[in-house]
């Protein structure tokens, strides 16, 4: 007899961005004649790259002649993408030890978030930022790992909670007792929700515990591209050592218009080397390279040239041109909520903002709306739709995100709106 697997009836029936979408499809169907300004789920609204569409026709017609068929490329991507990727984003900034054979190019940062779990051990406790993104903990709920839930938390997770005033970046835990160490740790920066930018010597604290303890840092950077203060990391490997206790993970989505196209890539460094239970050696590179050619169809080879056509000078001009942009509309989106007197993080190294109305920029249960009634009075009064940030973790309760990926005409007619909004 078939048995469904439990885990998923502990989650909530959907993931956050889609319980966003069913709400707005609801409302749209009640309100047709008002336009909604989408402000909730990161989407970029600008084109692909011209040289990323030739790049893209030119391997199209490459895959429409006998001599230039491709047919089953490598799982683990094809080497004159790994090999750009090795060049532009590592070498080229410094970072040699990272190369060609560490990296997998994938489908997104959701896809191997979501399946990195297959190479977790049994029993290994796993520390989650709360806020955080949602894949990191529902990932683990689906893999059985996070125990029971309750009040929007798991048993079996430690929370590292990123509060406001230390700017949203957790703390290195004081234990490190047996069975307190935290065993994989995720962490996001820039950061997803909140915008928060790390420093490399608040990431060095994480790295030294990692190698301390021997844990295992998945460190997702998707925002990478985003980031403008000098000292804020871009890559977990900035940060010696790094190499040899994280996992990155980086995508084309945020940086290149690839939301539709779909390509990113994970490093596994060959130099992560962690232990079985019984002590025998496990190349986390070699089993993630085994996990994928099982599992994992690889990317069609016309859109890995198109990612490759983003590592020539035309691609990085672009990307800066994007990024520019939707970082100017977070900028406006952020101004216009601090003269409304919000209380408003993000926005300055990373396409989101983090913000709640202003009751000493904290939720006071009966005086403040939750994130989802702050949603709705948003799409219901200002049409502007919006991501709750609860959906980020239960402490969040009262905060929303915004995100500047909307178009710039829409941006300033949402803070047209946000400026007419009665107050909250
Ligand atoms: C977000 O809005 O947080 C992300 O775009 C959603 C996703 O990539 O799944």
């Amino acid at each position: 007899m078939f048995y469904a697997n439990e885990n998923y009836a502990l989650l909530p029936e959907s993931y956050l961005f889609t319980e966003v979408a069913r709400r707005l499809k609801e409302y749209r169907v009640s309100h047709s004649d008002r336009e909604v300004i989408r402000m909730d789920i990161g989407d970029v609204s600008l084109p692909l790259p011209e040289v990323v569409v030739k790049a893209i026709c030119s391997a199209a017609r490459e895959m429409g002649s006998a001599g230039g068929f491709h047919g089953y490329g490598p799982e683990q991507g094809y080497l004159f993408l790994r090999e750009a990727i090795a060049r532009g984003d590592y070498h080229q900034r410094g970072l040699d030890h990272i190369g060609a054979d560490d990296i997998f190019i994938s489908d997104g940062a959701k896809s191997d978030l979501g399946n990195l779990t297959d190479i977790f051990g049994e029993g290994v406790r796993i520390a989650v930022a709360e806020p955080g993104y949602p894949v990191y903990v529902d990932a683990n709920v689906l893999d059985g790992r996070a125990g029971a839930g309750s009040g929007g938390r798991w048993e079996n997770l430690v929370y590292l909670n990123c509060r406001p005033e230390k700017g949203f970046i957790p703390e290195v835990p004081d234990s490190e007792e047996p069975g307190e160490v935290a065993d994989i740790i995720y962490l996001c920066y820039p950061n997803n929700p909140t915008g928060a930018s790390m420093r490399r010597e608040q990431l060095a604290g994480w790295v030294d515990y990692a190698l301390r303890n021997k844990s295992l840092i998945i460190f997702d950077s998707a925002y990478e591209a985003y980031v403008r203060h000098p000292e804020a990391v871009r890559s977990v490997y900035e940060v010696p050592g790094a190499e040899r206790v994280a996992i990155e993970i980086r995508s084309f989505s945020k940086t290149a218009g690839f939301t539709g196209v779909r390509c990113g890539y994970t490093v596994v460094p060959r130099t992560l080397s962690f232990t079985f239970r019984d002590g025998e050696s496990a190349s986390l590179n070699r089993m993630w390279g085994r996990r994928q050619s099982t599992k994992f169809n690889g990317v069609g080879y016309i859109v890995q040239r198109g990612a490759e056509a983003l590592y020539t000078p035309e691609g990085q001009q672009d990307i800066r041109r994007a990024t520019d942009y939707y970082m100017r509309n977070a900028a406006m989106l952020r101004e216009a909520l601090l003269k409304k007197g919000w209380r408003v993080v993000g926005g300055e190294d990373s396409p989101y903002i983090w913000t709640i109305p202003d009751i000493g920029g904290r939720y006071v249960e009966g005086r403040s709306l939750t994130s989802w009634q702050l949603f709705e009075r948003l799409l219901d009064e200002a049409q502007i739709s919006s991501t709750p940030g609860s959906g980020f973790g239960s402490g969040s309760e009262g905060w929303i995100r915004f995100t500047g990926f909307n178009t710039r005409e829409n941006t300033l007619a949402a803070i047209k709106r946000l400026a007419d909004l009665s107050e909250i």
